[in-house]
């Protein structure tokens, strides 16, 4: 056995990732043949056996994949499998289906070029399972949008229904296709599938009228009259029994399984619905169906005619007319064409009678083309539900299952078709795996030892070269109009194939008579040509198909076109062996056009059980399938191969020097990109035109660093656009702040004007309301006070209270008024009282703020004549010589005594003219001081009642009594006459306000100049000879009892305590 390689070593495998699904965990044998050691034909088969044996049912050759049928259910296929393919690369997991599948699914998606998948292999080997499962994995891993949805649902509900119409039962295979299946994927540029084309290769139709004994007829049949409802078989005018339609019978012995085919014909008529087949449409294709069963029972019974001819007529014309209702025909429409023959060539057409035989081919003959074209026609329409809708660009991935290799014990003309196509697909993979991968390896100059390996293209020119192949000679017998025969076929081959390495003339009694047999790639096939001619030509009398035609169920009408009477053409149709060449060679052609992906199915035995692997039917497959010869091949060879240009532009973003582009030659940009990467010199090596890759890990690590590196570009890119894109939306943002700004800030200016116009507005009228409203307010206290003016009496203090804004105008007014009141009280003073106020307002005037016996004084009338000297008659008399007369003030008062300060009550009187000193009870004058002799009077501020006379020295107008007498205290002393001074007067009395204000005013009177009035705490006064200060204290002297004064004499002061 091998070891190492991407397979696990010793086919023990590299240790699978956590989480890997359980069926891929048990790795046994090699993985991968080309790492097989050392490579015999035993030691492969063997490598197949021994994985056989334990599931592990796929093994690669490089890229090509090896499946071994199980023949049972394997826990292979589920969806944790398909994630793990999906995450994972080919190398990392075993061999699997899925596995070619991603990879094809993968180059379609990611390096947009179509690919194929061609699936080959023996009838039986599992080809149209593993198509299934590749259909199946694109479904599971591509997009999910409802309309992918949709798309992949029709495209996976096509199988149901081609395998219930194209199925059947043989020997080899219990759902064997018969027929061959191209089916293209289309996908758009997402890799989503948005559609998909079937081409369908010639149907076995020869199984519709027969089959061989132990086979059935397609599974339809079954299916219809097992799975439908009564009601349904009643309108089909069908019967449920098996037994009762001649073309289900001819198989017998037959198991049926009806309860699979009554399942399947609900899953077929699901999917009729999935793919938009109509009610009607479904309706038709049953009938037609039906017409086939019915048809196939109608039987004819030889007659011998008048003129000796043999003629024929219809045993059961009830199914006849049967057929006739179920395709809406006329009732008796189908006899005739069935039984007799028109000879149209002819100048006039001659109806000719067929023998029971020939009307029995008839009636077989249409059978089949009803069936077959019908089968065509359901392809046709599930292509037109599957057809993408949208016209983008796509991308193809195209899935081949074309029918397999066959060799029966009797092989007609479909074996010799059908082994053909496998001629042909076995001719394209030598192409393009053995035959092209050597010559390339010459042309392109690397070193090369040839592989020798069977090449089957002469196999495929015996069969399809113009002229002398084997389908020409057919096609040419058949041409003979009428007179072509199998025979001469045959025997025309022998000649003309005779000593063709692959054609074998039988003669022999070994085989039956009338075969030629080829020696087939895959083996030898002994083919009888009895109905070769027939079969090629496949004929349908115009009659039948103008009856067809003219069948009112619209589906029978498409499915005969030719019937239609204006279409009428005696032109030859192709021949089936021409029609299916040329198919194949289109078929050849698409392949070529894209790259192909292969499975290789084997086929483990003949007896469809499982666990069974027959190693020398294997051996068989591997051999006639070139395995090992692609072994070699692949061993010696390199796994992959690109023009510089294509590699170049699939991988130049991993090295700088091609990344973004590379000017220079093609080749040379590629031996950069190959030095900057960490891959062996060994790996690789440049052709002419192309550079080669060894081993596949190679291309997948190339495939790791150019996903890296397009991550990072990708990543590169979107971080490019999310920053533009943010720069973008930032311009956008500040734009619009800005014009946001702006408004706001005029909104905002707009405002602040709004609410300074409101303001002033408000103020404005606030105002103007404040204005009218103080007027109105003043107006209201003026007219209040108007109306309401207080008492006109000077003393009076009521005032009506002013608002705060009349207080000054109030203060004012009541000023005014006080003063007006006052001026109008005045007005009615007469003299005496006029004199009394002006007294007042003189002693107002000097002692208000100076004096504080002051205001004592103020509410104390100044009556003057306290002693009532006025009424005096003495005082009249005396006054009368001094012209003292006119009394101001008289009262008994203290004079001070200057030497001691003792108080001294003397009657003091104070005339017009003079003060008068008189002795209060003789009433004596004791002095009379002139009035313009007193030029001052002192007083201190306090409560003392004291004051003081400041007598100017005698002057000669002095008036003085003449016997006045030398008392203490006198002004004028010593002798009469004298003028000698005596000094200032001191005196205390209660009116000393009094007294100073009427001497102030007398004194004014008399000289027009008022006296000083000194108002202080020390003041001087002169006692004759010497000047006396006189002091006044106001704080308490514990001698002086309070309320009280005492005057204390010290030298030349006098201090009067109070
Ligand atoms: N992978 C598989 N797992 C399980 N069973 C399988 C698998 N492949 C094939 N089979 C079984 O083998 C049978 C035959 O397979 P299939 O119909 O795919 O063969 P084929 O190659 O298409 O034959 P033909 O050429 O006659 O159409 C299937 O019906 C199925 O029972
Ligand atoms: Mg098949």
């Amino acid at each position: 056995m091998a070891s190492g390689g991407p397979g696990p070593p010793g086919g023990e495998g590299r240790a699978l990732g956590a989480g890997r699904p359980l069926a891929l965990e048990r790795q046994v044998g090699v993985w991968d043949t080309v790492l097989l050691e050392p490579l015999t034909e035993q030691a492969f088969i063997a490598n197949l056996h021994q994985r056989y044996k334990h599931d592990q049912i796929y093994t690669y050759i490089g890229q090509v994949l090896i499946s071994v049928n199980p023949y049972k259910k394997l826990a292979l296929y589920t969806s944790e499998v398909i994630r793990a393919y999906r995450a994972c690369s080919r190398f990392e997991l075993p061999p699997h289906v899925y596995a070619v599948a991603e990879e094809a699914y993968r180059a379609v998606r990611e390096q947009n070029c179509d690919q194929c998948v061609v699936i080959s292999g023996e009838s039986g080997s599992g080809k149209t399972e593993a198509s299934k499962l590749i259909m199946q994995y694109v479904a599971a891993v591509s997009g999910r949008a409802k309309e992918v949805n949709a798309i992949k649902s029709q495209l996976l509900q096509s199988n149901p229904v081609l395998e219930a119409f194209g199925n059947a039962k043989t020997h080899r295979n219990d759902n064997s296709s018969r027929f061959g299946k191209y089916m293209d994927l289309e996908f758009d540029f997402k890799g989503d599938p948005i559609g998909g084309l079937i081409t369908n290769y010639l149907l076995e139709k020869s199984r519709v009228t027969a089959q061989q004994p132990g086979e059935r007829n397609f599974h339809i049949f079954y299916q219809l009259l097992t799975g439908a409802d009564i009601q349904l078989l009643k309108s089909l005018k069908l019967q449920r029994n098996v037994e009762n339609y001649e073309i289900l019978k001819q198989g017998r012995p037959l198991q049926y399984d009806s309860l699979d085919d009554k399942r399947d014909f609900q899953v077929t008529r699901r999917a009729m619905d999935i793919l938009g087949l109509t009610v009607d449409e479904q309706q038709g294709i049953l009938r037609v169906i039906a017409s086939v069963l019915k048809l196939g029972n109608v039987t004819f019974s030889p007659v011998n005619n008048i003129d000796g001819s043999e003629g024929c007529v219809v045993d059961n014309e009830y199914d006849l007319q049967d057929v006739c209702e179920l395709l809406h025909a006329e009732p008796a429409a189908l006899q005739a064409p069935l039984t007799t023959r028109c000879l149209e060539p002819r100048a006039e057409a001659v109806l000719v009678e067929l023998s029971a035989a020939e009307a029995a081919g008839a009636r077989d003959a249409l059978a089949r083309a009803l069936y077959s074209r019908l089968f065509a026609w359901i392809i046709v329409r599930i292509n037109e539900t599957i057809k993408p809708k949208k016209h983008a660009k796509r991308k193809v991935l195209g899935v081949l299952d074309i029918y397999g290799f066959e060799v029966f014990e009797h092989n007609g003309f479909e074996q010799l078709v059908i082994n053909f196509c496998n001629e042909k697909l076995q001719q394209i993979f030598i192409q393009l795996v053995l035959k092209e991968e050597q010559e390339e390896y010459v042309r392109e100059g690397i070193e090369w030892t040839p592989v020798e390996y069977f090449n089957n293209a002469v196999i495929c020119d015996l069969i399809e070269k113009n002229n002398h192949g084997i389908l020409s000679l057919l096609d040419d017998e058949c041409l003979k109009l009428g007179q072509g025969s199998d025979e001469s076929f045959l025997s025309r081959m022998d000649q003309s194939c005779a000593g063709h390495p692959h054609y074998v003339a039988v003669a022999d009694n070994s085989s039956p008579a009338h075969c030629f047999r080829l020696k087939h790639y895959a083996g030898d096939v002994t083919y009888e040509v009895a109905g070769f001619v027939k079969k090629n030509t496949d004929s349908l009398s115009r009659d039948l198909s103008m009856v067809m035609y003219r069948c009112d169920l619209p589906l029978v009408k498409t499915l005969f076109p030719e019937g239609n009477p204006k279409r009428a053409t005696l032109r030859r149709t192709t021949t089936a062996s021409t029609q299916f060449k040329i198919s194949i060679s289109a078929l050849m052609k698409s392949l070529a056009s894209k790259r192909p992906h292969y499975v290789r199915c084997i086929k483990p035995n003949d007896t469809k059980v499982a666990n069974e692997f027959g190693s020398e039917l294997v051996r068989h497959q591997v051999l006639y399938l070139n395995l090992l010869e692609n072994v070699r091949i692949k061993r010696a060879g390199f796994a992959y191969r690109q023009t510089y240009e294509a590699f170049l532009a699939r991988y130049k973003m991993l090295s700088l020097h091609t990344w973004p582009a590379w000017c220079g030659l093609a080749a040379e940009g590629v031996t950069y990109l190959l030095r900057d990467l960490p891959i062996s010199m060994t790996e690789y090596a440049f052709g002419r035109t192309k550079l080669f890759i060894r081993s596949p890990e190679t291309v997948f690590e190339l495939e790791e660093f150019r996903r890296e590196r397009l991550h990072e570009l990708a990543t590169l890119i979107q971080k490019s656009w999310r920053g533009w894109r943010q720069h973008r939306l930032f311009e956008a943002m500040r734009k619009s702040q800005i014009i946001i700004a702006s408004n706001w800030r005029t909104w905002k200016a707009k405002e602040e004007l709004r609410v300074m116009k409101q303001r002033r507005r408000t103020e404005w009228a606030a105002r103007l309301v404040q204005r009218a409203y103080r007027c109105w307010k003043r107006r209201r206290f003026l007219l209040r006070l108007a109306h309401h003016l207080p008492s006109e009496s000077p003393l009076s203090r009521d005032w009506p209270r002013a608002p705060p804004l009349c207080h000054q105008t109030s203060a004012l007014l009541y000023k005014l008024y006080h003063k007006w009141r006052c001026h109008k009280y005045r007005m009615r003073f007469d003299q005496t009282s006029r004199n009394r106020m002006r007294e007042k307002v003189t002693s107002s005037i000097i002692f208000k703020g100076r004096k504080a016996s002051y205001a004592k004084s103020i509410g104390h009338p100044f009556l003057g004549d306290y002693v009532r000297l006025r009424q005096n008659s003495h005082w009249k008399k005396m006054s009368a010589d001094t012209n003292d007369q006119y009394v101001v003030f008289a009262d008994i008062i203290n004079k001070i005594a200057r030497s001691s300060g003792k108080f001294v009550p003397v009657l003091f009187v104070l005339s017009t003219s003079s003060m008068l000193i008189l002795d209060q009870r003789t009433m004596q004058i004791k002095y009379r001081i002139p009035a313009p002799e007193i030029y001052r009077i002192s007083l201190s501020p306090f409560l003392d009642d004291i004051a003081v006379f400041h007598v100017r020295a005698l002057s000669p107008s002095r008036d003085v009594p003449v016997e006045e007498p030398n008392l203490p205290g006198c002004l004028l002393g010593g002798e009469a006459g004298s003028k000698h001074r005596k000094g200032d007067l001191v005196f205390q009395t209660g009116h000393v306000i009094e007294i100073v204000t009427k001497l102030f005013l007398v004194i004014q009177n008399a000289t027009g100049k008022p006296p000083d009035i000194n108002i202080d705490t020390e003041f001087e006064a002169n006692f004759g000879q010497s000047d006396v200060v006189f002091s006044f204290k106001a704080s308490g002297h514990p001698d002086t009892p309070p309320g009280q004064i005492r005057i204390i004499r010290r030298a030349n002061k006098m201090e009067v305590i109070l």
